[in-house]
Formats: structure tokens, C-alpha cells, sequence
């Protein structure tokens, strides 16, 4: 079992895809993490997709890749918004074979502090279906409050699923 303090925390790039393309067994799985507009099975053109959109000065999404040793344990990206200084923390996830062992706190600890090391950003907020409660628990311990819940909002074969907002204000990130 890996000791969470050993996990660390790189950008995530074309190396490290390989290694989650068989994270999310299902259709819904692959939503739970990723939102609607991904397509079933997750593939390297949609991640190629999302390492496009990380070029340049101020890219429309940060990637980053948790690692223990030289194994890919958690992955989470940051959709950017420059102009009002505010982050989405989204897509995020732990390799199924290394979940329930207090991973995803301290990987998303560290992609929070880095987030509001940069003087841009006043606000990072998520979006979280509302049965996702060991995500909710993860959020929570972080300090993210709830926000509001959007009800409906998602249709999923003939299920309709409720997305939570939660945010987090740099005043109130120790
Ligand atoms: C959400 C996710 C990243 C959490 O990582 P994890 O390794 O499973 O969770 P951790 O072991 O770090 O535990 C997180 C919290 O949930 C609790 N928990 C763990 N497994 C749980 C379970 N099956 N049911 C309820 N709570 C659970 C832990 O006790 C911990 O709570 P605490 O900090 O209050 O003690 C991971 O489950 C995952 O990748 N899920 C699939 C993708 C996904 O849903 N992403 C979120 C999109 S918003």
C-alpha cells in the first residue's frame, strides 16, 4: 500500500496516457470522471485533445500526473480562466488499482497550492455528480464548500444525475 506522502506531482504529458486508457470500465464511469462530451472508450485523441489545449502563456487547461515511483497514480487537470481569475479543478481521478488509500487528498493538496501559487487566480471551483460521495469527502477535507446543486442537468443512458458546484476562494486556502 502506498504511503501518500510518497506520491508526487508532474505535468502530465504524451508519456503518461498510455497508462490510464483503461481506467473507466464503462460509459458511465468514463462520464462520472470526464463529463458528457467524452466518447466511450477513452482513447489517446481525446487525451491529445486535452494536451492541446495546454499550450502557451496562459493555456486553457493545466494536466498534471500523480505519481508513486514510476507508476501514473492520479491524474487531474485545471480548465483556466485567465480574465477572471478563475481555475475548474476537473477530470480528476486515481488509478482504480491504488483508490481507497488516502491518495487523492494530498495529490489534489499539492495541485491546489500550485494553482493559487500564481497571482492570477482568486477561485478555484468543481463540478461533482452528487452520488460521488467519496469525491464529495475528498473535496470537503480540501476545504471546498458547496455551492448549489444543478439538478437534472446530466442525462445519462435513461438516468438524469444532479451536478454539485463547490468553489474555494484563495482567502480561504491555508
Ligand atoms: C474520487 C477519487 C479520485 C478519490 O480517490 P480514492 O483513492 O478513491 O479516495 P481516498 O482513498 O483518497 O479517500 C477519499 C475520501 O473518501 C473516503 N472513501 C474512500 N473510499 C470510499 C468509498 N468507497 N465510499 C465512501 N467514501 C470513501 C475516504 O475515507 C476519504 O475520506 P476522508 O478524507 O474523509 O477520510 C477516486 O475514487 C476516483 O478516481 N474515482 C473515479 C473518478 C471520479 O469520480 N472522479 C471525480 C470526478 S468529480
Amino acid at each position: 500500500m502506498p504511503d501518500p506522502s510518497a506520491l508526487t506531482v508532474e505535468t502530465f504529458t504524451r508519456k503518461h496516457a498510455a497508462a490510464m486508457l483503461d481506467w473507466f470500465a464503462s460509459r458511465e464511469a468514463l462520464i462520472q470522471w470526464g463529463g458528457p462530451d467524452l466518447s466511450y472508450p477513452l482513447d489517446t485523441a481525446q487525451i491529445e485533445a486535452m494536451l492541446a489545449e495546454t499550450a502557451g502563456a496562459e493555456p486553457s487547461r493545466w494536466m498534471f500526473a500523480g505519481l508513486v515511483g514510476d507508476r501514473l497514480a492520479g491524474h487531474v487537470q485545471v480548465a483556466l480562466d485567465w480574465r477572471n481569475g478563475v481555475g475548474r479543478l476537473a477530470r480528476v481521478a486515481i488509478n482504480p488499482s491504488m483508490r481507497g488509500q488516502g491518495l487523492a487528498q494530498p495529490f489534489l493538496r499539492e495541485v491546489t497550492t500550485r494553482f493559487f501559487a500564481n497571482s492570477a487566480f482568486e477561485r478555484l471551483e468543481l463540478n461533482v455528480y452528487t452520488f460521488n460521495e467519496t469525491a464529495i469527502r475528498t473535496y470537503n477535507g480540501l476545504g471546498f464548500r458547496e455551492e448549489g446543486v444543478r439538478r437534472s442537468s446530466v442525462k445519462v443512458g435513461d438516468a438524469r444525475w444532479d451536478t454539485a458546484l463547490y468553489g474555494l476562494l484563495r482567502t480561504e486556502w491555508t
